[in-house]
């Protein structure tokens, strides 16, 4: 089991380079199977979620290639099954978007029901009615397998009845290739359904209105092959973000798209914390404690839940009271027990969480109780006085790459103990 060490204290200091973006990849790698064709995906994060993806295309048929580091190159010609089992989808959520694009391939698709973090609930209705409004069947057999016939798919109105992401990316990738006309409402905004849309129109498909609330997509019958770069991550950019700030650091943030953190910016400028804008850059830096804040999560445009544990962590320090607000999922405080330990004073009640904040955290041995929480961990460990372990680390490795390795480029005291079953030494390593 391996986990990761901190001497808190250091305030970060130089230049961090952002990877491309988890949740566009993980939509993206899928949609490949629709070119039938070679693709070269640029910007590719090195994460763990990405490598399950790649298995999955591989075992699937494709042929899948990294040129480089961050550079995969995908032939999807001899794609030739549309069954993924429970073993290839069980580490990630976002296996799931198989299903669009398999049934937009060969007409059907038999997949397992989708791993990934626990957040509460996390109902799949949305992508089953907008799959059945596009002319499939969709059952549930005894073994969680979602199976679904499609061979005539047609375009149709698609009304979601929760703004949600998966279900969004679904519907387009089950309507690229449907016959006629497909109209998404009350769709998500986020930055990687536009980046999809980016991709699929680059293999050409024909979407419009991607980042607006009403997409429309007129079926094509082929799509082809196409180079293509994934954006910058926007979470991994706000958990740096707020990891500078919560070490009074001065951190140049490189590789990002300013706009995609507007929500993120304005809560830190609200904290008293500096930040710049520059065009694919940002400057965050502090010199003080931060400030009292409230903070709703809501869809994009909002506050993006996914930097709801590192905006609470950064809170947790700040001098006054904050309420945090948790507004798309129902379970997604769990992570607080552990910042407890650490000795935040948080006291959570349902959906919101009233945070006091305190001078300092002190550093324990914690868990990553999911991705994010394991930012919230990482920020945490990073401010307190003392050391702080995290276990449960694989989590952290499903969507941050090289964290370890970049925090430390910033001046932090961190690394990885691969301790099986050694006792535990904490040492401070030097440079
Ligand atoms: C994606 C992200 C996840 C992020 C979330 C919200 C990926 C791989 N994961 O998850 O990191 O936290 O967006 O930004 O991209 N809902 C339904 N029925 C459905 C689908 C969703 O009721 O069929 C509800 C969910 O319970 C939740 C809300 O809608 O309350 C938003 O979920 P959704 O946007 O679908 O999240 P994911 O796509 O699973």
């Amino acid at each position: 089991m391996e986990r990761i060490f901190i001497n808190g204290g250091n305030p970060l200091k130089g230049e961090v380079t952002i990877s491309g973006a988890k949740n566009a990849v993980l939509a993206i790698l899928p949609a490949t199977i629709l070119a039938q064709d070679m693709c070269v995906i640029e910007n590719v994060p090195r994460i763990s979620d990405v490598e399950h993806m790649v298995r999955i295309l591989h075992q699937l048929g494709a042929r899948v290639n990294y040129i480089n580091d961050t550079t995969l190159e995908i032939d999807t010609s001899s794609v030739n099954s549309y069954v993924v089992t429970h073993d290839m989808t069980k580490h990630m959520r976002a296996s799931y978007y198989l299903i669009g694009t398999l049934i937009s391939r060969f007409g059907r698709a038999k997949v397992a029901m989708p791993g990934g973090c626990n957040f509460g609930v996390r109902p799949i209705d949305q992508h089953i009615k907008g799959f059945e409004i596009l002319g499939s069947e969709v059952n549930l057999s005894e073994n969680a397998m979602i199976e679904v016939d499609a061979t005539k798919l047609a375009g149709g109105l698609i009304y979601l009845d929760v703004v949600s992401v998966g279900a969004t990316i679904n519907c387009m990738l089950a309507a690229v290739r449907a016959k006629g006309l497909t109209v998404i409402e009350n769709a998500a905004k986020e930055p990687h359904i536009v980046d999809l849309a980016n991709f699929l129109n680059s293999m050409g498909a024909d979407i419009r209105g991607a980042g607006t609330d009403v997409i429309k997509i007129r079926g094509v019958d082929r799509l082809h092959g196409c180079s293509y770069s994934i954006i910058p991550d926007q979470i991994e950019a706000g958990t740096f973000m707020v990891a500078a700030a919560a070490t009074k650091g001065s951190v140049l943030i490189k590789n990002v798209t300013p706009k995609h953190l507007e929500s993120i910016t304005a809560k830190l400028i609200q904290c008293g914390i500096t930040v710049e804008e520059y065009d694919d850059s940002i400057l965050v830096k502090s010199d003080k404690r931060a400030k009292r804040c409230n903070v709703k999560t809501m869809p994009h445009p909002g506050f993006p839940t996914d930097m709801q544990p590192q905006m609470t962590t950064l809170l947790a320090i700040a001098d006054g009271t904050s309420i945090v607000s948790e507004g798309v999922w129902d379970n997604r405080f769990q992570y607080v027990e552990q910042l407890l330990r650490m000795g935040a004073n948080i006291n959570v009640s349902g959906k919101t969480a009233t945070v006091e904040g305190v001078e300092q955290l002190h550093g324990a041995p914690v868990r990553a109780d999911d991705l994010r929480a394991g930012a919230a961990m990482l920020i945490a460990g990073l401010a307190a006085k003392g050391t702080t372990s995290i276990e449960n680390i694989v989590y952290i490795d499903r969507g941050y790459d090289d964290v370890v390795g970049k925090f430390k480029s910033l001046g932090a005291d961190i690394w990885r103990v691969d301790d099986e079953d050694k006792p535990t030494v904490v040492k401070t390593e030097t440079a």
